[in-house]
């Protein structure tokens, strides 16, 4: 059958990716990041047998010799991939891993380094050269400066920097930390990381819009209604009150994740697929987003702040007793908001986006919800008709669903909403790569499509920075119980529009 051998043929493709020799040198390499996603990431790739000819080498705080360092790495991989890990497995990865302790601050610390990447590479132009900057993000410019002062930057052949979320904490400090990349960096060598645009049903957002003549034509202001997007957490903020009492959910997930899904839901047609025709349009699509006035704030914006509840049964804490968080923070951990997108395909579609931090489960959708048919054709019942939704489902499940209305059998005229669905496990028995090991692999192939460019990171600031500017004057604040799917405020907030947020 055509399909399968398509099929077939799909599956021998993934097969054949090999990253070329490479070093990666992971700044702050037993951190938190390191251990709960780098490591296990690069675990799983090497697993898959996608990369083989590596070194990681560690750079970091931590006073441990490389064999310590292996130990430990050990024990973050076994917590964190359970099943997926396996010890034969662990003994050709190990092989490949090295730490060396080392203050980033001290400059003489870098001439260390640049001894381990000459032993390591034998100074071979050819040995891809990554830079992760897995520490904590006042960092970042101390060794940009650095990493620049020792010749490892733009004189280094084919070198690549890869710098962590949060990229700046507002337009300003953005824009000066792309000066420092760019200084040291060309734009092509600079990844800047959100993992978000790496999940596969994210991806499919772009594939199901342009790879089909079906729905494109529907996709504007004529036919939809509104866009909803839903990210929400069950988790709280981890003990991460030092980062997220200065982040709050606006740094952490609006400037960057929401965004982003916005604009790949909203985007033109690039002239082709691949990396700067698609980042172009991307940015389009955040320079038309309209900039939030500060004094209408209220009606655009609902913020909240979580109280104790019950979460996956669990009894939990309000924000206000989270270890080290200020016993008067008013630091948002939820927000819902109205962004209007002001260019001709969709002008007056509200983009309604909601997100936040132990809400009642893990969730996370893109819909697409059309307008009502015109018409009253079906008898009294007609009023009772749902008006058909695109969605995207990203988490828990992967699918992708079209609900529409459909005759209820039987002898009376009676409409009903039905779904029709496409389930990434159901239709493909293999196992979906996680966000981080695709965005790994395209850093690695040298594609930037998934990364931001400095315009984007700038004007995605930009956007937001109003937000944040009118929070700090007035912190106004609703709370919402742990474990609920957020404040009521956030339910008339949609309400007054005439809608109402999709159940999750
Ligand atoms: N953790 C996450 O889940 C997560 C998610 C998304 C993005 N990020 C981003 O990823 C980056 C790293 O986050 P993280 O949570 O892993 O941070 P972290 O655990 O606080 O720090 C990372 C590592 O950097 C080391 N470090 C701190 N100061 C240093 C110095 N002067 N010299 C050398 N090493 C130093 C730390 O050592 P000590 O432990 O000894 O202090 C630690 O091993 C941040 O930009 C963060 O925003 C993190």
């Amino acid at each position: 059958m055509k399909k399968d051998k398509t099929f077939e043929s799909c599956l021998a493709g993934l097969k054949t990716f090999e990253a070329s020799r490479f070093l990666m040198v992971i700044f702050g390499g037993a951190g938190d990041l390191c251990q709960k996603k780098l490591l296990p990431t690069l675990f799983l790739l090497y697993k898959k047998g996608f990369i083989k000819d590596f070194t990681l080498l560690g750079f970091g705080l931590p006073k441990m010799t490389t064999d310590e360092y292996k130990k430990r790495a050990k024990t973050w991989l076994q917590k964190k991939l359970k099943e997926s890990f396996d010890e034969k497995i662990y003994e050709g990865f190990q092989k490949h891993l090295l730490f060396e302790t080392a203050d980033l601050k001290k400059g003489e610390n870098y001439l260390k380094l640049c001894k381990k990447i000459s032993e390591i590479t034998k100074d071979d132009p050819a040995y891809n050269l990554m830079y992760y900057l897995a520490v904590p993000p006042v960092l970042f410019p101390t060794i940009v400066s650095n990493l620049s002062d020792k010749e490892l930057c733009r004189r280094r052949k084919g070198a690549k920097i890869i710098v962590e979320k949060p990229f700046g904490h507002d337009k300003k400090s953005a824009h000066a930390l792309n000066l420092k990349l760019l200084d040291a960096f060309d734009e092509n060598q600079i990844y800047r990381i959100d993992h978000y645009l790496g999940k596969e049903t994210v991806q499919n957002v772009f594939f199901f819009r342009f790879g089909n003549a079906l729905f494109e034509p529907l996709w504007n202001r004529n036919y939809i209604d509104h866009v909803q997007i839903t990210v929400a957490e069950d988790l709280g903020i981890e003990n991460r009150a030092y980062f997220y009492e200065n982040a709050t959910v606006i740094r952490d997930f609006v400037q960057n994740h929401i965004l982003q899904l916005i604009a790949l839901v909203a985007m033109e047609p690039p002239v082709s697929f691949s990396q700067e025709p698609i980042r172009n349009e991307r940015q389009k699509v955040f320079k038309s987003i309209q900039i939030f006035d500060e004094k209408k704030i209220d009606e655009l914006v609902v913020m909240g702040q979580y109280e104790s509840g019950i979460v996956n049964g669990k009894k939990v804490v309000g924000y206000l007793d989270e270890k080290d968080v200020a016993k008067d923070s008013k630091v948002p951990t939820y927000i819902a908001a109205k962004f209007f997108i002001d260019n001709w395909r969709w002008a007056n579609v509200p983009f309604y986006i909601r997100t936040g931090k132990r809400l009642k489960k893990r969730y996370t959708e893109i819909a697409i919800q059309f307008k009502y048919p015109p018409l009253k054709l079906l008898g009294h019942k007609c009023k009772d008709l749902d008006a058909n939704t695109i969605v995207f489902s990203i988490y828990p499940t992967q699918k992708v669903s079209l609900s529409f209305n459909v005759k209820f059998p039987g002898m009376e005229n009676i409409p009903y909403p039905v779904d029709m669905i496409f389930d990434y496990k159901d239709v493909f028995k293999v196992e979906t790569p996680l966000a981080y090991e695709r965005v790994l692999i395209d850093a690695m192939k040298s594609d930037l499509s998934l990364f931001a460019r400095q315009d984007g990171i700038e004007t995605m600031w930009e956007i937001v920075d109003p937000i944040i500017k009118a929070w700090e004057r007035k912190k106004i604040l609703y709370k919402y119980k742990a474990g609920s799917s957020g404040p009521k405020e956030a339910d008339d907030f949609i309400k007054k529009d005439k809608r109402t947020w999709r159940f999750f």
